[in-house]
């Protein structure tokens, strides 16, 4: 079973920053499972799909067979003549859905809106929707819509395999004379490699229910952002944001699929407006390879050169990755580049290429994911050119400054996360030579890589009320994608009060809530734990104050600062918990139903002032064995030794759950993932969880999770850095790595197919 095999391991310190006004309790840090888990698992937590309102409709949209034209013809005669046909929508008859307006905020995926005119610049496009009283009706009725095309030869899966960036390159990040000094260079790699386009594929299917109320509407979403969503349905149906509600209580995951909202969100709140019916849209998991984003393919030349004893003196990364005609989205794939290893000279460039393809979007670890397989592949090759073992070249090369903004970091452990790595691995018992190491008839290899990911914190505000019913609320409009959100906030307030977690309620996943943050570039956790303190501190600031009106309490009458309150209970600050009063009672004393206090927190910075002067990322080191069997050409991976260090680990529990997930999408990126699109019509062929193959459990290795867990002294009081991303990087390069080390073959273009290795 999996979770035999499955292992969680908490290393390094655990005292609180220096500074930490509060000593943390048992709490933080603690194993706990996940508050919601209970509601999942009894099919009790509701999704985006599953809100079935009274006359609800269906809606089934009708897709774009051509990849680059527009529509000669639509006719919607037979259709709308159907049983239980509502409504055809299409570009004739849409209501206007707006372009974002400039200086609004909010990000939309595609800028060009749903229906906009006959344009179809890639497969799958929404060309028209079908409303009708059941799903199965809907469905015969899209298939019932004559659509006739003016056509174009699209341009899908033109390589692009040029490897000088084109003119007009742009410089990402630029320090020294790589050229010059590659060059000069007596030891030196030229190397390409490319990611192909991957598809998210969460369990849970995009999907939005839309409910009118007047001129006010509802969107039960799938969503990772509420707040943004929010601003993005304000402009795109041309309303007020105080007359649209985002809903997204649950969510099955996202993986960056689900930051922005996509068209059939707005096609949805448009058609329930016509029909004036609730009106439920699902998007099909066919129809999630076309309509809302990929990551995209990337191809990047790398050039590294050493100086005679192996120390790098030019690290330059020319990067390209593909682009939809609508949109210029950049797969930032020298994110980690200019900072993980000490390096004078380096050169960073980036461009993109259009085909008739759906605008990509960030998928888990968007640019650094795919950035460091190129890097961390090239350390690998270089390092064996050197004759040097691949850990031991990247600790020759770390570097407790970013050289590229010339800043301390706020915390990298980069090189314990090597060393823990080694060790938990049993790195020291590997022999270099390819195939030299056995296991029976298996071949085994052994391969190492590093990860980083940025640390960011953004603004975030919550509320928390202590109730006389001795319950405690918190709420913010961020959400939980099934990473445990809900968990750690409670355990946030838990901490802040000494109310235990089970008297505790979590309310997220609704924009009227006070606006949190999206659940994106790891920095939900960062972002919302500030303002759930903050929120904690002026929910305790009133009940001491309340305490003090408390008639017949040994508090009435008292200054809130002679008073405290901890475990749970209100007392006196010069005596012990159990000597007070509990703080249901206090306030029933004091006649007042809850005490209330709002939390805003910004950016790290706006906390520590020095913030500023560093450079805050996360770092991790994965190891990984696969078996390579020659006789009947099988590669499995067969073991994961993954050691993270993101600052404070708040429960390990979710955290290593986390890791486990990002080990596996590794896998699948690794030697699976590859959305392949027909070159004839853009249309993505392996559209299905048949065809596109992800690692399934039989495919799961024995994997260890380690942290650091050393806080962050910069990011917050907690010191807890974001997590979400950095598990997947690094794998799919040490996997190569690994098979290097098997079979003697480099594999620089992903996935690892069987014919590379024959
Ligand atoms: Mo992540 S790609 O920001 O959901």
């Amino acid at each position: 079973m999996f979770t035999d095999n499955l292992e969680f391991i908490q290393t390094g310190v655990t005292e609180a920053p220096a500074g930490d006004p509060a000593p943390l309790s048992s709490i933080i840090g603690s194993a706990i499972d996940r508050v919601d888990g209970p509601l999942k698992t009894t099919g009790t937590a509701r999704y985006a799909a599953d809100y079935n309102l009274p006359h609800m409709a269906y809606a089934v949209p009708v897709c774009a067979t051509i990849a680059n034209g527009s529509i000669a013809s639509l006719d919607t005669s037979v259709a709308e003549k159907m049983p239980g046909v509502l409504l055809i929508l299409h570009h004739g008859n849409i209501d206007p859905i707006f372009r974002m307006s400039a200086g609004r905020g909010g990000r939309t995926s595609e800028s060009r809106p749903p229906f906009e005119d006959e344009t179809v610049s890639y497969w799958g496009q929404y060309v028209a929707l079908a409303v009708a009283e059941t799903f199965q009706q809907a469905q015969a009725a899209a298939a019932a819509v004559k659509v006739t095309y003016k056509s174009q030869a699209p341009n899908v899966t033109k390589p692009m395999n040029d490897p000088e960036p084109p003119a007009g390159a742009k410089i990402e990040s630029h320090r020294g004379d790589s050229e010059a000094a590659f060059a000069a260079a007596p030891i030196k790699l030229d190397a390409t490699y490319t990611t192909p386009a991957e598809t998210h594929n969460p369990m849970e299917m995009h999907a939005t229910t839309a409910v009118w109320n007047g001129d006010k509407v509802t969107l039960y979403e799938s969503s990772q952002g509420v707040v943004n969503a929010l601003t993005v349905m304000a402009q795109h149906l041309g309303i007020p944001k105080e007359n649209i509600t985002i809903i997204a209580r649950f969510i099955g995951s996202g993986f960056g699929g689900k930051l922005f909202p996509w068209p059939h969100s707005a096609l949805c709140a448009v058609a329930a407006r016509r029909t004036d019916r609730p009106v439920k849209l699902m998007v099909s998991r066919k129809m999630m390879f076309s309509n809302v984003g990929h990551r995209p393919r990337t191809q990047q030349r790398m050039r590294l050169a050493t100086d005679a004893h192996g120390k790098l003196v030019s690290l330059q990364q020319d990067y390209r990755n593909h682009t939809s005609f609508g949109d210029t989205i950049k797969e930032n794939c020298g994110e980690a580049t200019p900072f993980l290893y000490s390096v004078p000279n380096l050169k960073v460039t980036s461009s993109q290429v259009r085909r008739n393809i759906g605008t990509p979007t960030p998928m888990r670890g968007p640019g650094a994911v795919p950035g460091l397989f190129a890097l961390e592949s090239a350390m690998d090759e270089l390092a064996i050119q050197l004759k040097q073992d691949p850990v031991a070249f990247r600790l020759a090369h770390d570097t407790l400054i970013d050289e590229e903004k010339n800043k301390p970091f706020t915390s990298r452990h980069l090189k314990e996360c090597l060393q823990i790595g080694a060790e938990k691995f049993g790195w020291s018992k590997r022999t270099p030579e390819v195939g030299s190491m056995k296991k029976g008839d298996l071949i085994l290899g052994w391969g190492v890589a590093c990860a980083s990911w940025g640390a960011g914190r953004g603004g975030s505000e919550a509320t928390v009320s202590l109730k006389s019913d001795g319950t405690a609320r918190v709420a913010s409009a961020t959400q939980d994608i099934g990473t445990g959100t809900y968990t750690i906030a409670a355990q946030i307030l838990s901490d802040k009060t000494g109310i235990p977690v089970d008297k505790i309620e979590v309310v997220l996943g609704d924009s009227s809530l006070p606006p949190g943050p999206m659940s994106g570039g790891s920095t939900a956790t960062a972002s919302l734990i500030p303002s759930i303190a903050d929120a904690a501190n002026n929910a305790i600031k009133s009940m001491l104050a309340n305490a003090g009106n408390a008639k017949g309490t040994p508090f009435f009458g008292k200054q809130p600062d002679a008073l405290a309150m901890s475990k749970g209970r209100v007392h006196l600050k010069d005596e012990s918990p159990e000597a007070g009063m509990a703080f249901a009672d206090v306030l029933k004393a004091a006649r007042v139903g809850s005490a209330t206090g709002d939390g805003k927190t910004g950016p790290a910075a706006s906390e520590n002032k020095d913030a500023a002067n560093h450079s805050s990322h996360s770092f991790g080191a994965q190891f990984v064995e696969v078996e390579w069997d020659p006789g009947i050409a099988h590669l499995r991976v067969s073991r994961v030794v993954s050691v993270v260090d993101a600052g404070r680990i708040l429960n390990p529990k979710t955290a290593g759950n986390q890791m486990a997930g990002a080990i596996i999408m590794g896998i699948g990126m690794g030697m699976m993932e590859e959305t392949i699109y027909d070159p004839r019509n853009g249309h993505a062929i392996n559209d299905n969880f048949a065809d596109y193959i992800v690692p399934t459990a039989a495919d799961s290795p024995d994997i260890s999770v380690h942290f650091t867990n050393i806080p962050d002294p910069f990011i917050g009081e907690y010191g807890a850095r974001g997590i979400g991303e950095i598990g997947l990087a690094g794998i799919a390069p040490a996997m190569t790595a690994a098979v290097y080390h098997a079979t003697g073959v480099r594999v620089r273009n992903l996935p690892i197919r069987i014919e590379d290795l024959l």
